[in-house]
């Protein structure tokens, strides 16, 4: 059973928390979602410890130090934040002890390589440094790693708040979503989406499908997507060829071309997507619909953003950092039910895998190791 924090007693809370986060991202929107878990640690707990990662680093590199977003986390919380930029930690634990400070961050802890091979070594050595452990990284929780899953074999082991929910409202909207249900899935890879749209294929009223998904499927049923990104890899293309079959899949009918490629939706495409999202009563959003990065091809993913929000009463959820940082950037974020910190992790999540992450919680106490 996964302890989640805010469920239990305030009493086992009180020592120095060891809190996993997920900085990665370009700007500081994850960091928005688990400010409140940092509050309520600052209330119960007498110091916090927060490890995250930036990039995929494995050694010292200056332009993934986390000091940009302790500089951010001291701005939003209004107070000051010690952080630790090396891994000595006999110093480190000093530094703990003696500091009047209650917030400390850890530098990218993907610095040490140690951190990508499951080190119980490194595992044991953070542990030293708190009490308990928190998990608010749902956005790593698919990846094997130490501070993921080996970290909370040594501590009384909790799920956060931002943790809690993306568990209950991703896990709730695969069991039993309130239908009709729309999946919609773009962005350019698309054998990172083929588990969700498998997962989906029975439950979803439709799946809106655009970026390299779509131009997989166009590709498949002999449609020229040109040069256009779209899935190569046979195995994968031979899964896609599975779902030619399911009528709820929707698929472009006219695109924008550019440069011999396929770069976003045309406008009869926006009206077909926007006619299915209209009878949503769920919509799950992950990728966007067209090559983003180019202002000539927003098109297709902002008027469905719009449709969703100004249109649609759908209880909406959206992931993916692409997605939530185009819908930031457009001010359209405000009105989606639940955005997911999760990229990768969300769409394994949805295709109904476990993640380890979270399976470690799970069963943590019945492996708890000596540090
Ligand atoms: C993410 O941004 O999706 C997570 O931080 C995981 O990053 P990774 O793919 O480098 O493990």
């Amino acid at each position: 059973m996964i302890k989640f924090l805010n469920k239990i007693n305030k009493d086992k809370l009180k020592g120095v928390a060891l809190l996993r986060l997920d900085f990665n991202t370009e700007d500081f929107w994850r960091i928005d979602l688990i400010l409140p878990t940092i509050i309520f640690l600052k209330k119960y707990a007498n110091k916090i410890i927060i490890i995250s990662h930036k990039g995929r680093p494995n050694n010292f590199n200056s332009k993934l130090s986390l000091e940009p977003q302790v500089k951010y986390l001291e701005k939003k919380l209004k107070t000051k934040i010690k952080f630790i930029n090396h891994f000595n930690f006999k110093n480190i634990k000093n530094t703990i002890r003696k500091s009047e400070q209650k917030i400390f961050v850890l530098e990218n802890i993907r610095f040490l390589k140690e951190e990508y091979n499951c080190s119980q070594q490194l595992a044991s050595k953070l542990a030293q440094l708190g009490n308990y452990f928190v998990n608010d990284a749902f956005a790593v929780c698919h990846r094997c790693q130490t501070s993921v899953t080996e970290l909370p074999k040594f501590l009384p082991s909790y799920a956060g708040l931002q943790l809690e929910k993306e568990i209950k409202i991703l896990g709730k909207n695969i069991k039993k979503p309130t239908k009709p249900l729309i999946l919609i899935i773009g962005g350019a890879k698309a054998k990172d989406k083929i588990g969700v749209i498998k997962n989906f294929i029975n439950k979803a009223k439709y799946i809106l499908l655009g970026g390299g998904s779509g131009n997989t499927m166009l590709f498949l049923k002999n449609i020229n997507v040109y040069d256009s990104l779209r899935e190569k890899d046979e195995k994968i293309l031979n899964d896609f060829k599975k779902l030619l079959k399911y009528k709820n899949i929707i698929l472009p009918i006219d695109y924008k071309i550019n440069q011999n490629q396929i770069l976003d939706l045309g406008p009869q495409t926006i009206k077909l997507f926007k006619e299915k999202i209209k009878i949503a009563k769920t919509i799950i959003w992950s990728g966007p619909l067209g090559m983003i990065e180019d202002k000539r091809h927003i098109q297709g993913s902002l008027e469905i953003a719009k449709s969703i929000i100004l249109n649609s009463k759908a209880n909406s959820i959206v992931g993916g950092g692409e997605t939530v940082m185009f819908l930031k950037k457009h001010n359209l974020d405000k009105k989606i039910k639940f955005i997911s910190t999760g990229g990768g992790a969300m769409l394994e999540f949805l295709a109904g895998k476990k993640l380890p992450g979270i399976e470690i919680l799970k069963n943590a106490k019945k492996i708890r190791k000596r540090i």
